[in-house]
């Protein structure tokens, strides 16, 4: 379980007076919370750290049901309005839901009806999502929306008429032959794109103004925010959506019998209901459905936190009835929270293989997003100043899906202390040599190019399954012979003493064989797996495998010039730059020709010797597009015949080849320098002769 954020520990059920002083403690606590919740819209503590409170809470009372008072959080629902809007009493109660944390307590729930319900037939249970926003109650009259308001305490919300007038999602008429009245519930909420587009509008509108952006921190507190503007025109703005679900009091329409029917008849009249609401036949089926749910979370594009079941017939519904505070024919399942509280034991700061230095936060365990978590990002020096993060600070950790976890943020009021800002280092933890950060990024490097945590990410990298593919050479051999000085660049691999190896307690001859024979077989691969081996700025595996094609060979690579370069398709003047430097350092071109030395292949993967070289020594330049080659397809028709295909014509060029829509300034080119232009025809009888047709 999280830690306690009010940071005393759980009553452990026992006697009257420790239970009497716990439930007090929670009490206070939770009235804290439920305030910075319903009042204020800007909650500390997730609400998975609240709904465990409440829990405790539960659970104590019903230990000692003597304690229970009407004032108790278990007896009301949702937190008190706000003056600010006018009180609209709900003449038909908008009631809250039990929550289940797991299927055993759905189960328990079912069997509880099924008893109630003594020897009738099992009832379907309808399934729909629980929307992570705010519940609102819309009301029609004579098919024209008169009023909306939200829950409040249950009984007495807050009159949001205006505000919910502005979410194109709720038709304000109803087609003809809607009901006298009809008071609809549902949730106002802010999809993740919507969500999105507000944050990169804050941050484009803070650039212009030289400010820093004031960010939203999810999207149910921005839209709970934002239908209590006093200003309707901002309301508008921030593009809230709705979903119904749910009947308050009707007066006319159609005779009902399913809470599935009903969802259709609002549908009909043209109300938004959720497209994955579904009625099933067992509690088995409402277990499917959940996990399917769970599995799929983050492939809609607004948020929901849970799963609510209820009883399909309305009939039942009736005759189940409600408790003080929720129906009994409803629960909320609830999915496992993605924000946490825990404490942050230290803000350390990692190396990548790349240097760049990231904070990041060493936290007590705990569980999120279905995981244990220890350690949480932080991204980089910014974004430790704008949250102001403090080691010993209880903090809110998100994980959310496959993405990594990261602090959103502290909890202010259990701030210890005597706390102070957390300072970024000065120095690489790896190597010692000062970190550095360079005007107008967020990114803090080590640029020592020999830190050891360097020398091991290049390595790394060498050895990754899209380079070389050298299959024993894991993070922690690599770690060893950088370590002991086996191996300072990858050229090392290549004459490294395997005797030696088996010194090492981790090595048999087994071991020392299979690396042995991946290192050697590495030799063999192509050249475009090599050039993006060799971590080149800007050359990621897309860009490797377009230099091999377009230049043939290592040697062609490293003799070209920055225009030549700047030519290839999809290339541009930053990444012809970066690869032209890091060939002309001295260092670099010792590597390759170390590399070249220990036989590794030079040559572009695509030279195929079973095809007849009929181009070997020509250049042919192919621009415009082909019918039957894409732009790639005819490179590597040319490099497979023994020929090479850079991007710009030159003296030396055999022929340009021009398909639909050419570059006028190459042909401009070609005629000047004498080199024949060709169509597709000419160029098939190229390839296939080494020949130009006529
Ligand atoms: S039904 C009498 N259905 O969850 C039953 N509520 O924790 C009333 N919620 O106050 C609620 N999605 O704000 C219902 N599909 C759904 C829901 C839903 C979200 C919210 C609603 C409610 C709260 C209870």
């Amino acid at each position: 379980m999280a830690a306690n954020p009010d940071g005393i520990s759980p009553h452990v059920p026992g006697d009257h007076e420790s239970a009497e002083a716990r439930l007090l403690e929670l009490k206070r606590v939770i009235a804290y919370h439920a305030e910075r919740y319903y009042e204020l819209d800007d909650p500390e503590i997730p609400d998975a750290d609240y709904d465990s409170m409440l829990r405790e809470l539960i659970e104590i009372e019903q230990a000692h049901p003597e304690l229970i008072t009407p004032d108790s959080p278990s007896q009301k629902v949702g937190g008190p309005r706000n003056d600010a809007f006018a009180p609209v009493v709900h003449e038909m109660a908008m009631m809250s839901l039990h929550n289940a944390f797991s299927i055993d307590e759905l189960r328990a729930w079912s069997e509880r009806i099924e008893r109630r319900l003594e020897d009738r037939p099992v009832p379907s249970y309808a399934t729909e999502l629980k929307f992570d926003g705010l519940a609102i109650s819309l009301r029609y009259e004579d098919g024209r929306l008169v009023q909306g308001a939200t829950r409040g305490d249950g009984r007495v919300g807050e009159d949001v008429t205006r505000n919910i007038m502005t979410i194109s999602d709720i038709p304000h008429r109803l087609p003809p032959g809607a009901p006298a009245v009809l008071e609809v519930r549902g949730e106002v909420y802010m999809s993740l794109s919507s969500f999105e587009a507000l944050n990169a509008r804050q941050i484009e509108e803070a650039r212009a103004a030289g400010k820093p952006p004031k960010l939203f921190i999810n999207p149910r507190n921005t839209a709970a925010g934002s239908l209590r503007q006093k200003d309707p025109s901002i309301t508008a703005e921030r593009n809230l959506s709705f979903f119904c679900y749910q009947l308050g009091v009707v007066e006319g329409g159609p005779e009902l019998t399913s809470h599935t029917a009903t969802l259709e008849w609002l549908g009909s009249l043209g109300l938004p209901v959720n497209e994955h609401s579904r009625s099933v036949a067992s509690i088995d089926d409402v277990a499917d459905r959940i996990a399917a749910f769970e599995k799929s979370r983050h492939d809609f594009d607004y948020e929901f936190d849970g799963v609510v079941v209820k009883v399909d017939d309305l009939g039942l519904q009736a005759e189940l009835g409600a408790d003080a505070k929720a129906p009994r024919w409803a629960i909320a399942y609830k999915l496992p929270p993605e924000e946490v509280s825990t404490r942050l034991l230290d803000i350390e700061v990692s190396i990548g293989p790349s240097g760049q230095a990231t904070p990041f936060a060493r936290l007590a365990t705990v569980r999120v997003g279905g995981v244990d978590v220890s350690t949480a990002t932080l991204h980089n020096q910014d974004q430790v100043a704008v949250k102001d993060v403090r080691p010993g600070d209880l903090v809110i950790v998100r994980r959310a899906g496959d993405v990594i976890p990261e602090v959103v943020g502290p909890v202010l009021s259990a701030r210890p202390k005597g706390s102070k800002p957390w300072k970024f280092p000065t120095r690489c933890p790896e190597c010692g040599e000062p970190l550095v950060r360079a005007e107008g990024v967020a990114a803090t490097f080590c640029i020592n190019f020999h830190c050891p945590r360097q020398i091991r990410g290049r390595i790394e990298h060498f050895a990754s399954r899209h380079a070389m593919d050298i299959e024993w050479l894991g993070e922690k051999n690599v770690d060893l012979f950088v370590t002991e000085g086996l191996v300072a660049d990858v050229a090392d691999l290549y004459s490294l003493d395997f005797d030696r190896l088996l010194k090492f307690d981790r090595f048999g001859q087994k071991s020392v064989d299979n690396l042995r024979g991946a290192i050697e077989a590495s030799k063999a691969k192509p050249l475009g797996n090599l050039l993006f081996g060799l971590r080149i700025p800007e050359i990621g595996q897309v860009n490797a495998q377009t230099l091999a094609a377009a230049f043939g060979s290592m040697d062609a690579v490293m003799a070209a010039s920055v225009e030549e370069l700047a030519s290839v398709d999809g290339f541009g003047e930053v990444i012809a730059r970066s690869v032209h430097d890091w060939f002309a350092r001295p260092d670099a071109r010792d590597l390759i020709s170390r590399l070249a030395e220990a036989g590794l292949t030079m040559e572009a993967a695509s030279t195929d010797s079973s095809l007849p070289q009929t181009l070997e020594g020509k250049t042919v330049v192919v621009s415009g597009t082909l019918d039957g080659f894409t732009r790639d397809g005819a490179k590597e028709a040319i490099v497979a015949r023994g020929g090479k295909s850079p991007g710009s014509v030159s003296k030396k060029t055999t022929a340009l080849v021009v398909g639909a829509e050419p570059g006028a300034s190459k042909v401009t080119k070609a005629e000047d320098a004498g080199v024949p232009v060709i169509d597709e025809a000419a160029f098939l009888v190229l390839l296939e002769t080494g020949e130009l047709p006529g």
